[in-house]
């Protein structure tokens, strides 16, 4: 049964002192930090790259859960192997041939994820379920921290906890105390969330609920998949 992980996205943090706000998150209880890797080109923003995680590195042997919102994903991943992150999450958008990136992720030793934006079918993951270790659901258009949950992408996160059981399956965007309770029911156990942690006045407090409600609903479908 999957268990719930519970990922803060640092793009929320202060960019200028992102070690101590990756341990803030730990102290606070975070499973993953998310680190949001934005190229200009895929999406309309830029944040950071390789070199920022690999000097994070030094600070923290926190599990780095690294969104690669990027053209040409093919072209970072013995960079970002190399700055020690855990897991390498393309977005299936960007990949002109997934079935070989996702051998060359695993090559290189890390973890595989593929992202879908909202308006992208969650049908194009099905035959790449079974060789990845998570799948990412957007729940806004990627570029940017604090937009509004989108509502309409839950049932692609049904979808393919029904057919993918045992499957790591993100959420992120817009993750709030009041939307956890949709995308926990639908499925979800790893919760991205920036800005409701971030500048919650006690985020264990988010992290904890967020956590159990994952658990109690992954609970009730496994007892209902017996
Ligand atoms: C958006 C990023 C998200 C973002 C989430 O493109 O992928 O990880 O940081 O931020 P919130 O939780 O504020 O929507
Ligand atoms: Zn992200």
């Amino acid at each position: 049964m999957p268990q719930a992980i519970i990922a803060p996205s640092i793009l929320s943090g202060d960019f200028a002192q992102l070690a101590v706000e990756s341990q803030r998150m730990i102290n606070e209880g975070a499973d993953w930090l998310h680190v949001d890797i934005m190229d200009g080109h895929f999406v309309p923003n830029l944040t950071i790259g390789a070199p920022v995680v690999q000097s994070l590195r030094k600070h923290t042997n926190a599990f780095f859960d690294c969104h690669l919102m990027v053209s040409n994903p093919e072209k970072w991943v013995k960079d970002f192997a190399k700055a020690g992150a855990s897991l390498f999450c393309f977005h299936i958008e960007a990949s002109q041939d997934p079935g070989k990136l996702i051998d060359e992720i695993r090559s290189h030793g890390m973890k595989v994820g593929v992202a879908v934006k909202p308006k992208t079918p969650i049908d194009v993951i099905f035959p790449l379920g079974h060789k990845i270790d998570m799948c990412l659901v957007m729940t806004v258009e990627p570029g940017f921290g604090g937009q509004k949950f989108m509502e309409d992408c839950v049932p692609k996160v049904k979808a393919l906890r029904e057919r993918f059981p045992e499957l790591d399956i993100e959420v992120d965007g817009g993750l709030s105390l009041e939307t956890i309770d949709q995308a926990s029911k639908a499925g979800a156990n790893v919760i991205v969330a920036g800005t409701s942690i971030f500048k919650a006045d006690n985020p264990k407090e988010v992290i904890n609920t967020f956590r159990n409600k994952v658990n109690t609903e992954q609970a009730k479908y496994s007892k209902s998949v017996e």
